[in-house]
């Protein structure tokens, strides 16, 4: 068969026919990279092909048991997976490369072989000497695990079918090399194939796969979003560099909910839970400060706290700045744009940054009222009173919706000696957990009663 060259993105898989310096489905740039195509041969008739048989739902038996799932110990990551690990599943983690995703499954690793799964890690980044050096700084040595340095994906599959594992977790994915794959280590066909075999071997033999991936800022290697169909279940581990925690987040989960999150703290001996986020993201805040809000959030099924902090100046340019970290960029637009239009208050001329402290990412729209707090009162100057939470909606028209797990939210505050909380007047918050509630209707409502405009 003629095989023409193709090129695909790094970043999400996407083909083209030529190369061009942004990928057209994810808008990344400098991220197209040549490739050899597989060559694939005519899938057409049935030759030697073996006939399935369907099977009606109906017949499937409804008493059949959940599968068994083996617990860690590490409560966050547990959570996270959803209550566990699956037999015969494949698990991506995702995360920025020095992140600590080694330390993470190593950690991981060395409690599952606790639990009686017998456990391989494969690295293909380090030899087995240093991973166990590693293993020793975490003081795990005297785990039962068993370590492996390879990259060749056929010594990977002959090693893994002699030694029929529980539990096998490859770190990482790029550094896998396929030698029936025409293309370099490391390309969206090589991660891809590799992703491919490690999945069907862990559905063949009911092992629990592992993969673990780099995120890839641009050029020739692929990235884990290009495997994120594959497998699963998806979880990013992320954080900022220079804060000391991290958070794992569930993205995908055939196994349980999405949008879950466990949080870690890096510590010179690994990482350790965190069982109480909130407190941890509230440690820095200082005395009530203008331009500083708290929200109360819900990430997967747990409340969390965090500060919002808003800081509004005139511009020096003509393009006035507008900068977030931890937040949606288009969902400020939203909001500035709304403040203008329904309450009057105009932000041109005036730099906007938003910052969501500690480093979390939240991506609630139950997080719109507090970021209008922050940054009205960061445009005016005045401070909210310390002992409040907010959250609620907002509308384009200017409506503050009701959001869910209002009660949660409100418990989480009261717990952490909140004393009062405003929020949107829809909905049933269930109990007030003990906290004076603000309930109003409207932004401009909202305007008028908290900063007397
Ligand atoms: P590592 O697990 O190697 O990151 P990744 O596999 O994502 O590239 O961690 C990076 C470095 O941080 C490594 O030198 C170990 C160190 N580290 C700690 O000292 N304590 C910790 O709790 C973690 C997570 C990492
Ligand atoms: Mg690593």
């Amino acid at each position: 068969m003629a095989k023409t060259t193709s090129f695909s993105c790094t970043a999400c898989g996407a083909s083209f026919s030529k190369w061009s310096g942004r990928c057209d489905a994810c808008g990344e740039w400098n991220c197209i990279a040549e490739e050899a195509p597989l060559s694939t041969g005519p899938a057409s008739k049935s030759l030697g092909a073996k006939r399935g048989t369907p099977i009606t739902l109906s017949d499937l038996s409804s008493e059949e048991a959940p599968p068994p799932r083996t617990v860690s110990g590490l409560g966050e990551l547990d959570r996270v997976l959803g209550g566990g690990l699956v037999p015969a599943s494949a698990i991506l983690v995702g995360g920025d490369p020095g992140i600590g995703k080694s330390t993470l499954l190593l950690q991981a690793a060395a409690r599952f072989a606790q639990a009686g799964l017998k456990t391989i890690y494969v690295s293909g980044e380090e030899a087995s000497a240093q991973v166990r050096m590693r293993a020793g700084r975490l003081g795990l040595a005297e785990a039962p695990v068993k370590l492996a340095a390879a990259t060749s994906l056929r010594d990977i599959l002959t090693t893994l079918e002699a030694e029929a594992p529980d539990l096998v977790i490859i770190d990482s994915i790029q550094t896998v090399w396929a030698d029936h794959v025409d293309s370099a280590p490391g390309s969206v066909s090589q991660v891809r194939a590799a992703a491919h075999e490690l999945t069907s071997f862990a559905k063949r033999k009911g092992a629990s796969v592992v993969l673990v991936g780099h995120v890839t800022k641009e050029g020739q290697i692929a990235g884990p979003r290009v495997v994120e169909h594959m497998v699963d279940t998806v979880l990013y581990f992320e954080g900022e560099r220079g804060h000391q925690f991290r958070i794992l987040r569930s993205v995908k989960n055939r196994f349980g909910p999405a949008d879950e999150i466990g949080v870690f703290e890096m510590t010179g001996g690994g990482l350790a839970e965190v069982a109480n986020p909130s407190e941890l993201f509230l440690s820095g805040r200082g005395d009530p400060a203008p331009g500083s809000v708290v929200f109360a959030g819900i990430e997967g099924t747990r409340p969390v706290l965090v500060e919002m902090q808003a800081l509004v100046a005139p511009t020096p340019h003509s393009q006035p700045r507008r900068a977030v970290v931890g937040w949606d960029g288009g969902r400020l637009a939203m909001i500035l744009a709304v403040l203008e239009a329904r309450c009057g208050i105009p932000f041109a001329g005036l730099d906007v940054y938003l910052n969501v402290a500690g480093g979390i990412k939240i991506s609630e729209p139950a997080a719109d009222l507090a970021v209008a707090a922050a940054l009205l009162s960061a445009r005016e100057d005045t401070s909210l009173p310390a002992e409040t939470v907010i959250f609620g909606e907002i509308s384009l028209s200017g409506a503050l919706r009701p959001v869910g797990q209002m009660e949660n939210r409100l418990k989480e505050a009261r717990k952490l000696g909140f004393t009062s909380a405003i929020l949107p007047s829809g909905g049933k918050p269930g109990g007030s957990g003990g906290l004076a509630l603000t309930r109003m209707g409207d932004l401009t409502a909202f305007v008028g009663e908290v900063f007397g405009a």
